[in-house]
C-alpha cells in the first residue's frame, strides 16, 4: 500500500523520506508532481530514471513562497510583479539561477540540465505547501508519470504507473492541466509552455500582449534563434567515445578502467553506477569546461540513464 491520505502525520513522515533522498509523490492544483530535494544530485537523478525519461530535460523546482524563491534565482521587476500577483498558483517562472556552482545549499545542476536558469513555481495546493514546509527543501518535480504518459491528475493515477512509491493522496487536482511557464530571461517575458493559467490574465498584469516562444527545440530555432538557451553547451570541444587522451584535453571519465591523463581528469563514476554518472553529469562538464579546451569522454554503455547522459554528451559535441 502505497498510497497515504493527506494528514500532517503522513506529511511529515513522507518529507522524512524526502530527507534520505527518496522520491515521494505528491497533489499540486495543477497535476501530480514526483518530488524529490531539489538539491539533491543523486536523488535527482533518480527522478529521472524511475520516469524512463530518455533525456535530462529539466524539471521545475518548487518552493513554498517568493522569499524561498528568490534565494535561487534572480527576480527582474517584471518577474516579480508576476509572482507577486499570481502566486501560489499555476504560474512557473524561468530566471537566471543565483550561482552556477551546485554547492551545498544550491539546486542540482542536473535539475535544470545544466542551464543557467531555474524554472520556480510555487504551488498553491494546502497538501503541497504543507509538504515542502515540512521538508524544509526546495523540492524538484515533474509530473509523476511515466515519460510519454498522460500527466495524473489523481492518487490513483499515479499508484498505476509507480505502484511502489509512496504517493500523498489530496484528492483530484483542481486544474488538471499543467502551470503555465513564462521565460523571464530577457527584458521582455515570453509564454513557454501554455497551460492551466490563461495567459490573458498575466498580460492583465503585465499590460501588454505575451510573445509565445514554444519550448520545443526546433519551433524556437525558427523563431527566434539564439533567444532562448534551452540546452547547455560547453565552450570546450567534446570527443565523444574516447579510448586515449590527447595532450590538451581533459578527460571525463567513466568506470575503473581509466587511461593516463596529464590534465584534468573527473570520473562520473568509478564504480559503473549510472545514477552516480547522471548526478555528476553537468557538475564535471562544466568543471571541465572552465579548465580545458578540450574534453575527452569514456564511452558511456547506452542502457537506462546511460542513454539520457548520451543524448545530452551528444547535443553537447554537436553544438560545436
Ligand atoms: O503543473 C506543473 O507544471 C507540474 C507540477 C508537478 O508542478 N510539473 C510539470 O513538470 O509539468 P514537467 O517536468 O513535466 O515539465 C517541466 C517543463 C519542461 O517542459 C521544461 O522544458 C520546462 O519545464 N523547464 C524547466 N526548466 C526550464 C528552464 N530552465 N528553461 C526552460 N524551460 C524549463
Ligand atoms: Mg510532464
Amino acid at each position: 500500500m502505497s498510497v497515504f491520505p493527506a494528514s500532517a502525520e503522513n506529511i511529515y513522515k513522507l518529507a522524512t523520506v524526502i530527507s534520505i533522498g527518496k522520491p515521494v509523490a505528491f497533489p499540486t492544483e495543477t497535476v501530480y508532481g514526483l518530488g524529490v530535494d531539489a538539491r539533491n544530485d543523486e536523488a535527482v537523478a533518480k527522478i529521472f530514471e524511475i520516469k524512463c525519461r530518455p533525456q535530462f530535460n529539466p524539471l521545475i523546482v518548487h518552493v513554498r513562497d517568493l522569499a524561498q524563491a528568490e534565494t535561487l534565482g534572480i527576480f527582474s521587476p517584471i518577474a516579480k510583479s508576476l509572482a507577486l500577483m499570481h502566486w501560489p498558483g499555476a504560474l512557473t517562472l524561468v530566471v537566471p539561477r543565483r550561482s552556477n556552482n551546485a554547492s551545498h545549499n544550491e539546486v542540482s545542476l542536473l535539475a535544470s540540465a545544466g542551464l543557467p536558469s531555474l524554472a520556480l513555481r510555487v504551488p498553491a495546493h494546502p497538501v503541497a505547501q504543507e509538504l515542502l514546509t515540512a521538508a524544509q527543501c526546495p523540492l524538484a518535480a515533474p509530473s509523476a508519470n511515466k515519460s510519454g504518459q498522460l500527466s495524473p491528475t489523481q492518487a490513483s493515477h499515479v499508484a498505476k504507473d509507480f505502484p511502489n512509491l509512496p504517493i500523498l493522496d489530496g484528492g483530484a487536482c483542481a486544474k488538471g492541466l499543467e502551470s503555465t511557464i513564462i521565460g523571464c530571461l530577457q527584458e521582455e517575458p515570453v509564454l513557454l509552455r501554455r497551460g492551466s493559467l490563461d495567459p490573458s490574465e498575466l498580460e492583465k498584469t503585465l499590460g501588454f500582449k505575451l510573445n509565445f516562444l514554444p519550448e520545443d527545440d526546433s519551433q524556437t530555432a525558427q523563431l527566434a534563434p539564439g533567444r532562448l538557451v534551452r540546452h547547455y553547451a560547453p565552450q570546450a570541444g567534446l570527443r565523444l567515445n574516447a579510448v586515449t587522451v590527447e595532450q590538451d584535453e581533459g578527460l571525463l571519465a567513466f568506470g575503473k578502467d581509466v587511461p593516463p591523463c596529464e590534465n584534468l581528469c573527473l570520473n562520473l563514476s568509478s564504480s559503473g553506477n549510472l545514477i552516480e554518472a547522471a548526478a555528476n553529469l553537468f557538475t564535471h562538464l562544466h568543471e571541465l569546461d572552465t579548465k580545458t579546451p578540450r574534453i575527452a569522454v569514456m564511452p558511456i554503455p547506452n542502457e537506462g540513464l546511460g542513454a539520457a547522459i548520451n543524448d545530452r554528451l551528444e547535443r553537447a559535441a554537436a553544438s560545436k
